[in-house]
């Protein structure tokens, strides 16, 4: 009897301190693993942050690292923040004039195309009457931004749940929010080219009800047009300003400050960009960047195939590509990447978790 308890003690006891030793070396190995994690994330930020080009990158190697990235915790860095924040806002100052305004605006006086910078548009009665008191937000009044790009890599992604999170939602070239579990349907702010209307929108005049129609999805958000960025984009912009106005009084139509944008572009400029022409997608997330606490990026990702090598349209909505000559959409992505890496602002390139983060 004796024997048999203490045999039965002997054997729990071993047992136990077995369990414990597989206890402890589990901590242990997932302390190593993730002591070794941080080393290879720092590291990997390193790299990412000292690249110069995208150029002659290996895509496939170059999916790898973003994909390793993605997988690493993503920490807010303030020092990196601020300092960008400030200095988007003493050259271009979103707050004050990402828009035309009648604050930043005098009766009369002549705005300067953004790209043909000699060409004038003089602010007479009937453009001030267009424009809108303010621009709808101040410095640093907005917490929580989402910047949905329109990259193939969105479709599937069901980052949905996690993009209606956010307190102010902006989007581009009137994208479609039906396939709403991945690209969710909240809306603040959306963009629209004058090419997609001159093609899109003939005779909007007397016919603005199926402009209205596609706008109506997207509730009271602002719709923010180039009007001022070449003189032939005038006219379209101005024409949907009108067809709104009656069809949905509702919406408003706002039109880029074309100093904005040209000062944006030489600010980037400045900074290695070499495209002619900044994309519409990097202009507002360098706004959302001033204006907003904390950024989050979705569907930025310019290559045809995802982080795993499976092929993606160029649109989550259709397979139509950019104008290479015009953008230079990878060296713009590695920018963004940059700023991810350096904690600034967040980057989303892959299939959302369920839980949306803080
Ligand atoms: C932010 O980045 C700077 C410069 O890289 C670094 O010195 C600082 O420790 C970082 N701050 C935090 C909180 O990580
Ligand atoms: C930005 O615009 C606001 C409003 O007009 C102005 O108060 C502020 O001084 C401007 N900031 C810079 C850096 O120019
Ligand atoms: C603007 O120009 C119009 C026509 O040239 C003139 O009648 C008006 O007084 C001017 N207004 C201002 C505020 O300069
Ligand atoms: C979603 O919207 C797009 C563009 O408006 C349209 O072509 C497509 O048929 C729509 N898809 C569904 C499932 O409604
Ligand atoms: C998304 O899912 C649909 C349906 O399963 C599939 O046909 C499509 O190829 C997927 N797209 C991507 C980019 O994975």
């Amino acid at each position: 009897m004796c024997y048999l308890v203490l045999f039965i003690l002997l054997c729990s006891g071993t047992l136990l301190s077995i369990t414990l030793i597989d206890y402890y070396q589990h901590q242990r190995d997932g302390f190593l693993d993730s002591v070794q994690k941080r080393l290879q994330c720092g590291r990997l930020r390193e790299r990412l942050v000292t690249m110069t080009t995208i150029k002659k990158v290996d895509i496939a190697l170059f999916s790898q690292e973003v994909r390793e990235l993605m997988d690493c915790p993503w920490r807010l860095n303030l020092t990196h923040r601020e300092l960008h924040r400030t200095e988007l806002w003493s050259c271009c100052n979103a707050s004050d004039r990402l828009m035309v305004t009648r604050q930043n605006t005098n009766l009369n006086q002549s705005l300067s195309y953004e790209i043909q910078r000699w060409r004038k548009r003089k602010v007479d009665q009937a453009l001030w009457e267009m424009l809108p008191q303010t621009v709808p937000w101040s410095k640093g009044s907005l917490s929580h931004c989402a910047v949905v790009g329109s990259g193939g890599i969105l479709q599937n992604s069901s980052c949905g749940a996690e993009i209606d999170n956010a307190d102010y939602v902006i989007r581009f070239n009137l994208a479609p929010i039906n396939k709403s579990y991945d690209v969710g349907v909240k809306t603040d702010l959306i963009t629209a080219n004058p090419s997609q209307i001159i093609k899109g929108y003939t005779d909007l005049q007397r016919n603005p009800g199926h402009l209205a129609e596609v706008l109506s999805v997207y509730g009271h958000a602002h719709l923010l047009l180039p009007a001022f960025s070449s003189a032939s984009g005038t006219s379209p912009c101005f024409k949907v300003y009108h067809a709104l106005r009656k069809a949905r009084p509702q919406q408003e139509v706002v039109f880029f400050h074309p100093d904005y944008l040209f000062e944006l572009g030489r600010f980037w400029r400045h900074r290695g960009q070499r495209a002619r022409r900044l994309s519409t997608g990097l202009m507002l997330a360098s706004t959302a960047l001033e204006i907003c606490e904390q950024v989050h990026l979705y569907g930025f990702w310019p290559f045809p195939q995802d982080l795993s090598h499976n092929p993606l349209p160029h649109h989550y909505y259709d397979n139509v590509g950019p104008n290479r000559r015009m953008h230079a959409m990878p060296e713009e992505f590695l920018l963004l990447l940059q700023l991810h890496s350096q904690g600034a602002l967040q980057l989303h390139a892959g299939p959302c978790t369920l839980t949306p983060t803080p």
